[in-house]
C-alpha cells in the first residue's frame, strides 16, 4: 500500500557505501562520485568521521544537516582519535584509524544490513583507505577502490614492491638511492626525494604512512575496480602503463555540489560578485588547499609580491594557513591593497575558476585544484607543499607545459620579485594560456570518436567554422 516509484527505484538499484580518506581533498572527490552515482538512480550511504561529519554540517546551510538533497545518506563512525587530539598528524590520525575504524565499519554495515533499508551491496573505499577493502571482502560485498589523485601517483604507488627490489627505497620507504624515476615516457619523472611518501611530515610519520600505502596497495587486490579521478587524456602514458586503473574523471562537484555536503569550511560567495566587476581574464587567483600551513616569513613575502604585481587578486587566506596567531598580513596591507585585492577565507573554488575575469591560477597543485584549473583552461603558477604536489607540478610544468615553477632563495623561501616575475612571465607570453585552453578540451572531452572519412567529412561540414576537430 505504501509502495510509490521511489521505494521501485530503491528495490531496483543497489545501495552504495563510499567511504573516503578522511581529508578535505578526498571528501570532495569522493562526493562528486556519489553524486554521480546517484544521478544514476543509485543509493549512498556516505560515511565521513565523526569529526568530519560535525565540519561538514557545520558549513551546510542550515536544516540539512544529515541528508544531502538527494539521495545521499549521510552517516559516521568515529576515528579513534580524542576531541583535543592533533588530526594534522597524519601518522597519529592513520594509526588511530587503523585500531578502530575497520570494526566500527563492520557494525555499521551490519546495522544497516539488518534493518528495513536495502543491503549495502557494493563498498567504494578511498584507495588511501584499503582496510575499508578488506571489511568489505570480509563481509563478501563488493569492493571498488576510488583513487582521488593522478593515475602516475598510483602507478608508482603500486610499483613499490619494485622499488624496494630494485633497491631504490628499502622496507621503510627510506630513500636508499637518490634519483628521477620515469616509469614510461611521457609520464612525469618523480624525484626520488618528492616520493608521496617521502614529503608528508617528520621521520616517524613517513615511515607510518609508508607502511600504510604498502598495506593498501596489497588490499586493492580484493577490489574489483580501481577508478581514478582523472581522464585518459590527460595521462595517457600512466594508462597505458597501468591499464588496471579506470579513469572516470575529471569528476567535479562545481555544479552538481552547489549547497551540498562536502566542504569543511563555509563558502564566501561574496568574492563572485566581486569577480564580476574585474575585466576578464584579469585577476589572480591564489589558494592552496586545505592542508598547506605558511611560515610567518613566507606568508608575508607572499602577501608583498601579489601588492607589488599590482593586477587584482582574489586570495583564499584559510583561518588556520599561518603558523602565526596573530594578524599575519604586513601592517596597514589590507588598506593598502583593498581596491583590487579579495581575501576570503574559504571560495567557492570551482566557480571561481569558471569565472571569466580569472587570468591563472595560483596553486600548491593538490591534484583537485590542478583538475578544477584545467577544466576552466587556466594556466598556473605551481607551489607545491607536500604529497603528490610535485608531481602534479611536473605534469603542469613539464608534461602538459600550461605553467611555471617558482625558485626558492638559500633559505628556502620564495622572494616577492621571483613571484612577480613569474606572474609577469606567465600572462605576458599568451602561450601557456592557448596551451591551457587546448588542454581543456582533452580535459573534460575523454572521448574520441572515429567516423569513416566519408562521414566525417559530412559532419564537419554542417559544423560552425571553428569546430572541424
Ligand atoms: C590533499 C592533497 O594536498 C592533494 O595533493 C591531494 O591530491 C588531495 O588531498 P588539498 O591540499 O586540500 O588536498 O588540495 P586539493 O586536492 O586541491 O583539494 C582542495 C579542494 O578544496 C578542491 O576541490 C577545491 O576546490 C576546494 N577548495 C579549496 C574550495 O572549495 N575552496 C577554497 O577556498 C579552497
Amino acid at each position: 500500500s505504501n509502495k510509490n516509484f521511489n521505494n521501485f527505484i530503491e528495490w531496483l538499484h543497489p545501495h552504495i557505501l563510499a567511504i573516503p580518506v578522511p581529508a578535505q581533498g578526498h571528501v570532495i572527490p569522493m562526493m562528486a562520485l556519489s553524486q554521480c552515482l546517484v544521478n544514476h538512480g543509485f543509493k549512498v550511504t556516505f560515511v565521513n568521521t565523526d569529526f568530519n561529519h560535525n565540519r561538514v554540517a557545520n558549513a551546510l546551510p542550515d536544516g540539512q544537516s544529515h541528508m544531502t538533497k538527494d539521495r545521499i545518506d549521510l552517516v559516521s563512525i568515529p576515528d579513534g582519535l580524542e576531541p583535543g587530539e592533533d588530526r594534522r598528524d597524519l601518522g597519529l590520525l592513520t594509526e588511530a584509524m587503523r585500531r578502530v575504524m575497520p570494526g566500527k565499519l563492520e557494525e555499521l554495515i551490519e546495522k544497516i544490513n539488518g534493518g528495513d533499508d536495502e543491503k549495502i551491496t557494493c563498498v567504494i573505499a578511498d584507495q588511501g583507505i584499503g582496510w575499508a577493502l578488506e571489511v568489505a571482502a570480509k563481509m563478501k560485498i563488493k569492493a571498488v577502490a576510488f583513487w582521488t589523485a593522478s593515475a602516475a601517483v598510483l602507478a608508482l604507488k603500486l610499483n613499490i614492491p619494485k622499488l624496494i627490489d630494485e633497491g631504490i627505497i628499502d622496507n621503510d620507504g627510506t630513500v636508499l638511492k637518490s634519483q628521477a624515476i620515469q616509469l614510461a615516457p611521457n609520464m612525469p619523472a618523480i624525484k626520488t626525494a618528492d616520493f608521496v611518501w617521502a614529503c608528508i611530515g617528520n621521520e616517524t610519520t613517513q615511515k607510518i604512512m609508508f607502511q600504510f600505502m604498502v598495506r593498501s596497495i596489497k588490499a586493492v587486490q580484493v577490489a574489483d575496480w580501481i577508478l581514478c579521478n582523472s581522464a585518459y587524456g590527460l595521462e595517457p602514458a600512466a594508462f597505458t602503463f597501468a591499464p588496471e586503473i579506470f579513469p572516470i574523471g575529471p569528476l567535479l562537484a562545481s555544479s552538481r555540489l552547489e549547497n551540498s555536503a562536502g566542504n569543511f569550511w563555509q563558502q564566501d560567495s561574496t568574492c563572485l560578485q566581486w569577480l564580476d566587476q574585474q575585466l576578464p581574464s584579469s585577476v589572480i587567483y591564489v589558494a592552496f588547499g586545505s592542508f598547506t600551513i605558511f611560515n610567518q616569513t613566507q606568508f608575508l613575502e607572499l602577501a608583498l609580491a601579489l601588492e607589488l604585481s599590482e593586477r587584482p587578486f582574489l586570495w583564499v587566506v584559510r583561518p588556520d594557513i599561518t603558523d602565526t596567531t596573530s594578524d599575519p598580513y604586513p601592517e596597514g596591507y589590507k588598506e593598502r591593497v583593498a581596491s583590487r585585492g579579495q581575501m576570503v577565507s574559504w571560495a567557492p573554488q570551482q566557480k571561481v575558476l569558471a569565472h571569466p575575469s580569472i587570468a591563472c591560477f595560483l596553486s600548491h597543485c593538490g591534484w583537485n585544484s590542478t583538475l578544477e584549473g584545467l577544466s576552466n583552461g587556466l594556466p598556473f603558477l605551481c607551489w607545491p607543499y607536500f604529497a603528490d604536489q610535485f608531481t602534479n607540478e611536473s605534469y603542469i610544468c613539464d608534461v602538459w607545459k600550461v605553467g611555471l615553477k617558482f625558485e626558492k632563495n638559500e633559505t628556502g623561501i620564495v622572494l616577492k620579485e621571483e613571484i612577480k616575475n613569474k606572474v609577469d612571465q606567465l600572462l605576458g607570453d599568451e602561450i601557456y594560456t592557448a596551451r591551457a585552453r587546448k588542454l581543456k578540451e582533452v580535459a573534460i572531452t575523454n572521448v574520441t570518436f572515429v567516423n569513416t572519412d566519408f562521414n566525417h567529412n559530412r559532419v564537419t561540414n554542417t559544423l560552425p567554422d571553428d569546430q572541424s576537430h
